[in-house]
């Protein structure tokens, strides 16, 4: 059932590439030039005219609701919030029925996006699904959604959950970015064209990295901190990184967007501080050479997440890991390959049982 591989996590993690592409199926038809999602498009006007869109969600779907944000913001030019449905619930938050709310849940049944959700419908909102469990509780009761499609998630640190989510996110941001006319359609057809050469591309970053990192990953396995940093869509990858680490590992790991550094963190760097740093060509690039340039001056060892060729950042880092070069708005699913297979394996190293790290479960049906 884990199909030679030696946990579940590993093989969620080789399934990328298959389950990118089962989550666009059907639905991104490049040559017709064309995202068909029922679930937008029957309210399709409700998104248009949305005073401002929110996302709920726990934990690693949390941190695809942030990149969530960028998308929809970006391609939609709709206002978004993302919130911790945690907070949401218990704050007596604004919502009104011109406000559309996305709950992000991979199981469809964590106890506190359900309660947001609830109060988001008592309230008159819009409520959309994101779920991967076909039929969960969160999937029945919004008004529409759209699933992942990533198949049966059964490690319980999230991966494939979190890249079908974010390429739901894309097409859901590109598919009202072009009926609002905010996206035009040449910029549509050349990014739809890439978001459908992105399973090859992890596919690639999979078979490329998969024995580097577990070399990386060695000089790791007695280290008590990590620091992972990222700006733009590699902000929530930085957290979503650092999540994945503490989750399996125990190692306490922080991720944080680059230029906060100054404004704290940085007092925690030494030569005994590792941080990894996503750092693709497209995207704040000049400033992220300036952040490493001030971690190296403390002698902080960096492991750099670069694209193919780099050279400024790579000149500096301690281990470069080479990922292809995307969009921005597609680095993070790109980027988030790596982080992942490195945090599987320091935490095989450490002999952890990364399938079910301890204290955690599956599904969060209590708050
Ligand atoms: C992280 C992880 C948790 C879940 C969170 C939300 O690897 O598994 O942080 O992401 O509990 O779960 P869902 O998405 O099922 O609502």
């Amino acid at each position: 059932e884990k199909g030679g591989y030696e946990h579940f996590m590993l093989k969620e993690i080789f399934e990328q590439p298959k389950s990118i592409h089962d989550t666009m199926r059907g639905r991104l038809l490049v040559e017709e030039g064309v995202i068909k999602m029922a679930g937008i498009w029957d309210h399709v006007e409700r998104f248009k005219n949305a005073n401002r869109i929110i996302i709920i969600a726990c934990g690693t779907s949390w941190h695809a609701g942030l990149i969530g944000e960028y998308l929809i913001e970006e391609y939609a030019r709709i206002p978004v919030e993302v919130e911790y449905a945690s907070e949401f619930r218990y704050r007596n938050p604004i919502i009104t029925d011109k406000d559309v709310v996305i709950a992000i849940s991979q199981s469809g049944e964590t106890a506190d996006t359900m309660a947001a959700l609830k109060l988001a419908k008592e309230k008159g909102a819009f409520i959309y699904g994101i779920c991967n469990v076909v039929d969960s509780s969160i999937a029945r009761i919004t008004d529409a959604g759209s699933y992942t499609h990533a198949g049966p998630e059964i490690g319980v640190a999230s991966t494939k959950a979190f890249t079908a989510q974010l390429t739901i996110l894309t097409l859901i941001a590109f598919k009202l970015g072009k009926h609002n006319g905010n996206l035009g359609n040449a910029d549509f057809m050349s990014l739809i064209a890439e978001l459908d050469a992105i399973p090859k591309r992890v596919e690639e970053v999979l078979s490329s990295t998969h024995e580097q990192i577990q070399q990386i990953a060695k000089d790791f396995v007695s280290t008590s901190n990590f620091l992972y940093l990222g700006r733009g869509y590699n902000y929530p990858a930085a957290l979503e990184g650092a999540l994945k680490l503490k989750e399996i590992s125990y190692i306490h790991a922080e991720g944080y967007p680059a230029a906060e550094m100054k404004h704290g963190p940085i007092a925690l760097i030494d030569e005994n501080m590792p941080i990894v740093i996503i750092a693709p060509k497209k995207g704040h690039y000049d400033k992220i050479v300036s952040n490493v340039q001030e971690i190296k001056a403390r002698k902080g060892k960096i492991i750099a997440v670069v694209n193919k060729g780099d050279r400024q950042v790579s000149e500096m880092a301690d281990y470069v890991i080479e990922i292809p070069e995307t969009s921005e708005c597609f680095s993070p699913i790109v980027a988030s390959v790596p982080l992942q297979l490195l945090a599987y394996y320091i935490a095989v190293y450490r002999g952890a049982n990364v399938d079910q790290p301890r204290n955690l479960a599956k599904s969060v049906t209590v708050e």
